[in-house]
């Protein structure tokens, strides 16, 4: 693993020489179960997350977000962290079983209690909130009836999205359905390493992203319904991915990948359909997909959020049949989840969902670089050169996909602040701000105060 700091790179100046477009949003990303700790505070509901870390092995370092950041109890020392960073946006989730602790029935007030107070502290701090509505934390008991193999889940999450944008939507205005389908759903029922750490393969993965995709398209019009003038979207990881070599068999197995992770999600939210190859491929591995699901899924939406961290080269393989594919790491810079460090990966997606599916809005929803854990040095800083150049040389991408015309409104990074990072624990932070694990004190990094820095400058 290459991951050098090279004390020459002109981090200043690359920052300083950024252009993002007028009105452009920064921010930070966060998600409920990574940061909120507090897992059975105030009648929480078990979620497939609280279990999952249970299950020995699942989790590198034996641990789970049962304390995390303790921003259930904290959340005013998050909001002094944005904006002691200067950044005035805030992609954050509601915990379902927070607010819904069974999946069904009548929200929890006590739940609902913890988001107003943190909605209303962003807003008098003129932070604005970035709601997204299920970032991977799902009821246990939903799960124990089948979960995402389940249409009924699909539903049920209408149902709790609904009532949650009636509770917030008179102060939250962003919204966004689903956290990266293609990971919950093919990393927790194909391979298992997520939760519900099923690994069902190909089948699995299939069947947990048509029903995650369907409560997507059931959850828009009921969260426009609850609340008028509400913008919303979906936030996809879409990878560019190229073959490992131009030999026809690698070809294909990059096609098949890409069909796999970016068509199969975008074409079924733009265009109302499923990628023909990818349905003709695994025809006998598929969910029920019911005539009228398609345009359920294709409800129009306001912006398309993006999260990037790679790109993706894609050889001839073995991995979940019948996609018969393998990842190929070529030699370059890496970072500690062994992810290459290649920053035009964020200006070919953005192009690529502009060109392929004209959404009209683009969003980088989150973008950011694990290290190894890094101690406070004397003077009880963090000074991550290197997360704060991948930041730069991101936005740089960013910068330029702005100026050939890309609609793309903002940036968020991942993540405000070290959190538990699912199967890898605490062993690969990736935040713009160091947690003490002992007093729980939260102190912006040099890329936290970087990006500060860029940020004041935009606006
Ligand atoms: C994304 C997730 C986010 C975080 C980053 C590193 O896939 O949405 O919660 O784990 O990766």
């Amino acid at each position: 693993m290459l991951n050098t700091v090279d004390p020459v790179w002109p981090l200043e100046e690359r920052a300083a020489a950024l252009r993002l477009p007028e009105g452009f949003v920064f921010g930070a990303a966060t998600a409920a179960y990574q940061i909120e700790g507090a897992v059975r505070a105030d009648g929480k509901g078990e979620s497939i997350w609280d279990r999952f870390t249970r299950r020995p092995g699942a989790i590198v370092d034996g641990t789970s977000g049962e304390v995390a950041c303790d921003s259930y109890n904290r959340w005013q020392d998050d909001i002094v962290l944005l904006r002691e960073m200067g950044l005035r946006a805030y992609r954050f989730s509601i915990g379902w079983p927070r607010v819904q602790p069974g999946g069904t029935g009548a929200l929890s007030a006590a739940g609902l209690a913890y988001y107003d107070r943190l909605v209303d502290g962003l807003l008098e701090a003129g932070v604005t909130p970035y709601a997204t509505l299920y970032h991977w934390d799902l009821p246990q008991e939903l799960q124990d009836a089948g979960g995402w193999y389940s249409r009924d889940t699909a539903h049920r999450f209408a149902d709790y999205a609904e009532g949650v944008a009636a509770t917030l939507g008179d102060r939250v205005r962003h919204w966004t359905t689903l956290n990266e389908p293609w990971t919950f759903c093919w990393f927790g029922h194909a391979l298992g390493e997520d939760a519900p750490g099923l690994s069902d393969g190909v089948r699995g993965g299939l069947a947990a992203s048509h029903h995650a995709l369907l409560a997507h398209g059931l959850a828009v019009p009921r969260i426009r319904a609850a609340a008028p003038g509400a913008e919303v979207g979906i936030v996809l990881d879409l990878n560019v991915v190229s073959a490992a070599t131009e030999a026809e068999e690698d070809r294909a197995a990059a096609t098949r990948f890409e069909g796999v992770q970016n068509r199969w999600y975008l074409d079924a939210v733009f265009k109302g359909s499923y990628p023909a190859d990818i349905l003709e491929l695994c025809a006998d591995l598929l969910p029920e997909i019911r005539p009228e699901d398609n345009a359920q899924i294709a409800q129009p939406i306001d912006y398309l959020g993006v999260n990037i961290y790679r790109r993706s080269v894609i050889g001839a393989g073995g991995d979940l049949p019948p996609l018969n594919f393998a990842r190929v790491n070529p030699p370059g810079r890496y970072t500690a989840t062994g992810w290459e460090i290649w920053p035009p990966c964020i200006r070919d997606a953005l192009d690529f969902a502009h060109r392929n599916y004209a959404p009209k809005a683009l969003f980088i929803t989150e973008n950011g670089m694990a290290t190894p854990p890094e101690p406070l040095g004397p003077d009880g800083r963090v000074e991550d050169r290197e997360r704060a150049r991948y930041l730069v040389e991101h936005l740089e991408q960013v910068a330029e996909a702005a100026r050939s015309g890309i609609p793309v409104e903002g940036y968020f990074a991942w993540t405000l602040m070290d959190n538990f990072e699912w199967a890898s624990g605490y062993t690969v932070p990736f935040g713009i701000a160091h947690v003490d694990p002992a007093t729980q004190e939260r102190r912006p990094k040099l890329s936290g105060e970087v990006l500060g820095r860029i940020a004041r400058a935009g606006a």
